[in-house]
């Protein structure tokens, strides 16, 4: 996409997320002034628990394998189905990060790697390293230019503590078989006072909107991603994490549970997805 065009596009995505925001309520300026923060009532399910679904408690290979699967489809396949707004979402996110000015920057979970990439363009003297438990991924990664990879589960990463400035998982940390303890390996390789970026699905709270969005998660995207993937059950399996999967002041008091201060939740695309950042206490 034309940088000039993909900038207008995200002007309109974040103008409308500022409508968003304000809908939900309180909305105040973050350390930049891109996105409105805001406090989700959440959804009626209590998931502020570390509670992930049975699916990957008990078989993260499933996981793996169904990644595995995707690979080569993926990038694809997610480009697709967001109709290009991943973009935006990376460009959000990397806006958040670059006044941070970090040396080391660690992506978990960072599949074919885009957002890492997104931040080595942004932060150019940074060195950035992606890690991902589903080699199929990280190949892809590799052909895309991102040279640094490291085959590891984000519940056991195997650095020494206080390693990184940024820690960063986009559409990761949903998938781990204990948010708790993802998040609190993501704290130990952090130096103290490094800054963490999650970037993850969540529901929408508006009261047209929620309702219309999870028919759609649940009846319509498993038949078209099935299509492109043969995979529907990949994307059966996400609908269901993303019902699970904490969101706005729930997420924050779990990041804040985990080694962290100052979480802040960034809503974007009407609540659809989320970024969190935070400090490292
Ligand atoms: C939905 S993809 C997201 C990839 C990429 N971050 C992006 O934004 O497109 C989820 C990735 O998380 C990885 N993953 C899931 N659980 C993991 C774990 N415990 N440790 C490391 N990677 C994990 C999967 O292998 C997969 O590549």
């Amino acid at each position: 996409m034309g940088k000039d065009k993909f900038t207008t596009l995200a002007h309109v995505a974040k103008l409308a997320d500022a409508y968003v925001s304000e809908a939900y309520g309180e909305t105040h300026g973050g350390s930049i002034p891109l996105v409105s923060t805001f406090s989700f009532q959440g959804p009626s399910n209590d998931n502020s628990a570390d509670t992930p679904m049975e699916i990957h408690k008990e078989n993260p290979e499933l996981v793996r394998g169904l990644f595995s699967d995707i690979a080569g489809r993926y990038q694809m396949v997610n480009h697709l189905l967001s109709g290009g707004l991943d973009f935006y979402w990376r460009w959000v996110a990397v806006n958040l990060i670059r006044p941070w000015n970090p040396n080391t920057v660690l992506d978990v979970a960072t599949g074919t790697g885009d957002l890492a990439m997104a931040i080595r363009k942004a932060c150019p003297p940074a060195r950035v390293i992606g890690a991902d438990f589903c080699a199929p991924m990280l190949e892809v990664a590799r052909k895309n230019g991102l040279t640094e990879l490291v085959v590891a589960d984000g519940m056991m990463l195997p650095f020494a503590d206080q390693n990184f400035d940024v820690v960063t998982a986009a559409f990761g940390l949903r998938n781990m078989a204990s948010w708790k303890q993802g998040l609190s390996e993501m704290a130990r390789i952090l130096k103290p006072g490094g800054h963490l970026l999650i970037l993850d699905f969540s529901l929408p709270v508006l009261p047209i909107i929620r309702p219309l969005y999870r028919f759609y998660l649940h009846h319509i995207l498993p038949h078209i991603a099935g299509l492109l993937t043969s995979r529907k059950d990949a994307y059966e399996y996400l609908g269901i994490s993303i019902e699970q999967f904490p969101s706005g002041k729930k997420m924050n008091s779990l990041i804040e549970s985990c080694g962290f201060k100052n979480a802040k939740a960034y809503p974007l695309t009407l609540g659809t997805v989320s970024i969190y950042t935070a400090e490292r206490d």
